[in-house]
């Protein structure tokens, strides 16, 4: 969703403003703009569009200045134009926002009774006027923007800059995530250290309800306040998120980059779980007991979800454990009744997702315990967790999540045998050969990987299709979900995921020649079942893309009579419990290469965000 830059600096920051913006466009955006004070004046350029629309502007209309702010809207409040990019100003002082100020439509009328006017259909403006108000009124900028801040309900995250005090910024969070970057005589505040990772790892994360003030003199320092408005201090962290680990090196796409990290990226989230010598798995600063369990809930969104699902099928199996798993932006809206005993992980890539935030506030009034699986230690929902394991996939920066599934599967194939070894439920000897099935997976991916050119081919049939139906059983039934979420954000193609099991319960009669049916169908305890419903597939004269393994390509040429309507891949045989780990590869190098064949905008696709802060 929206991204937030700020710069104090010693140069000019206009470029570093673009800069840091370009890094953030991964977030979703459609409008962007930036603003600076130079000679007593906020300056100030906006766009509707991608970067290069406010660029152009730039060129012909450049700015000065060496403090400034900026930022990258995904509109919620009015349309995505110019009048509703930010940063929204008036004379005296310019504000960049992320999240949504619930209560603007009361604050707008009032200070439109006190003469205020609005140029914005925006929620973000009424802080303009709040703070402009003030400041009429004889305060200071601090004392400003603390009494705004009384003012207003809901989450937000804002950067600030005042025309008559050139050498400060103030930055804020309630809800949404800040982080400071801090070097010798440049201060930077982001909504993600991805901003400026190529200028600073040093940083520092604010806690909710904590305020800033960044200021270029005396010698660039900064003074944290936190939400009783007492200064603090807040830790410094190395950020891991350097210049490198966020440029897109020889890849056409950030996501192209990040589906050819997974084997790397396997291997790191496996190696930080697993001691290789005597295979125990042992997950640090996590103390439950597992045996006490009765139940876990697994609640997440999109990807995420999928990711739950499959974990369900690996918990019951292997651990004996009860499994539920919820899409978090309903659960609130239920009365979860939750036992004593039960256990709730909730997964995020981000960390930052607003529904799942939610669910864990729900739960932490329950006093229920939660165990977060992020991608981001430093995120809200890791803070929030009573216990947190972290995948090791790095920043993850094309929004059709990629690797950040596959690393969240990893740590969920790992606890799953974790808590069978604990319960006693898994047998010895199948502990050690699911551990090696495990340990054998990245190079397998890389095998896929290797091939990749055969899915680029598989792509041009696939071009010209409105709807396609993607078909899985057991196990793998969750990745032909998360195939067709794949394929549907990044071409907009119309995909959807169905248990082979219920095709005959309705999705049948939508088959015929036009529509493409992807069938996952490795040769598992299922395959003689999904064999029959790829037959039904055929007999009605769709299109089929089989992916599979060598044992089941036989078995399907054997007995399948158009095998002219087939298409087959022939993946590594593995053993059923890391077949979702593998099978997710070759669908999402197929969504991609449809897509790179569609022209669409693979990274940043049409009205999606990387995290979604918003409800
Ligand atoms: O950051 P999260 O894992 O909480 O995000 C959840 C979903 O928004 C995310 O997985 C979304 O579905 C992706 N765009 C999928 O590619």
């Amino acid at each position: 969703m929206c991204g937030i830059i700020g710069i104090v600096s010693d140069k000019q920051v206009e470029s570093y403003l673009i800069d840091g913006l370009k890094r953030l466009e991964y977030r979703g955006y459609d409008s962007a703009g930036i603003a600076t004070v130079n000679d007593h004046q906020i300056h100030r350029r906006r766009s509707a569009g991608k970067l290069g629309n406010l660029q152009a502007l730039l060129q012909h209309e450049p700015i000065q200045g060496q403090i400034g702010i900026g930022h990258t809207r995904w509109a919620t409040h009015g349309a995505a134009n110019t009048e509703n990019a930010h940063p929204h100003s008036s004379r005296e002082v310019a504000v960049v926002h992320n999240g949504i100020i619930e209560n603007f439509f009361d604050l707008k009328k009032q200070l439109q009774k006190k003469g205020h006017k609005f140029e914005s259909d925006t929620d973000t403006e009424v802080i303009v006027h709040l703070i402009t108000d003030y400041l009429h009124q004889g305060d200071q900028p601090l004392k400003a923007v603390q009494k705004t801040l009384t003012d207003l309900h809901g989450a937000f995250a804002l950067a600030i800059l005042f025309k008559d005090d050139p050498n400060t910024l103030i930055a804020t969070r309630q809800g949404s995530p800040l982080v400071l970057g801090i070097k010798e005589n440049e201060l930077f505040v982001s909504s993600d250290a991805v901003a400026f990772a190529p200028w600073t790892q040093q940083v520092c994360y604010l806690e909710e309800g904590d305020l800033v003030v960044l200021s270029k003199e005396p010698k660039f320092n900064y003074v944290l306040y936190d939400r009783t408005g007492h200064k603090v201090e807040r830790p410094l962290r190395r950020s891991q998120i350097t210049g490198e680990s966020v440029s897109k090196a020889e890849y056409s796409h950030y996501m192209l980059k990040e589906i050819f990290e997974q084997p790397t990226v396997l291997s790191d989230t496996l190696q930080s779980l697993l001691n290789f010598e005597n295979q125990m798995i042992t997950l640090k600063d996590v103390n439950i007991d597992w045996n006490t369990l009765d139940r876990i809930q697994i609640i997440a969104c999109g990807t995420s979800y999928y990711a739950g699902l499959v974990a369900k099928y690996w918990f019951e199996k292997w651990a004996g454990i009860a499994v539920d798993v919820e899409i978090a932006s309903e659960f609130r809206y239920r009365n979860p009744v939750l036992s004593p005993n039960s256990l709730s992980i909730l997964i995020s890539q981000s960390g930052e997702t607003i529904d799942t935030l939610a669910a864990l506030s729900l739960l932490k009034e329950n006093e229920h315990q939660v165990l977060a699986l992020v991608n981001v230690p430093e995120s809200s929902i890791a803070r929030k967790a009573d216990h947190v394991l972290q995948t090791l996939a790095g920043p993850e920066i094309g929004v059709a999540s990629t690797k950040a599934f596959t690393s969240q599967l990893m740590v969920l194939a790992c606890l799953s045998l974790k808590i069978g070894r604990e319960r006693g439920v898994i047998k010895p000897d199948t502990y050690d050969s699911l551990v090696q099935a495990l340990v054998s997976l990245p190079g397998m991916i890389s095998h896929v990987l290797q091939n990749s050119e055969d899915y680029q081919k598989l792509a041009l049939s696939f071009t010209t299709a409105r709807n396609c139906l993607y078909l899985g059983r057991g196990i793998t039934y969750p990745i032909a979900l998360e195939g067709a979420l794949k394929l549907k954000e990044i071409s907009y193609i119309h995909a959807e995921g169905y248990a082979a099991g219920e095709l005959k319960h309705g999705p049948i009669a939508l088959i015929d020649l036009t529509m493409p049916v992807v069938v996952l169908a490795p040769y598992d305890e299922w395959f003689e079942k999904t064999l029959s419903n790829l037959q039904e597939v055929i007999a009605r004269g769709a299109q089929l893309l089989c992916l599979t393994d060598q044992k089941a390509a036989e078995k399907i040429k054997q007995q399948v009579k158009s095998v002219c309507q087939i298409e087959i891949v022939v993946l590594p045989f593995v053993d059923s419990f890391i077949e979702p780990i593998l099978y997710t590869i070759p669908v999402q190098l197929l969504a991609y290469y449809i897509a790179l064949l569609k022209g669409t905008d693979i990274d940043q696709p049409r009205n999606l965000a990387k995290s979604v802060t918003v409800e």
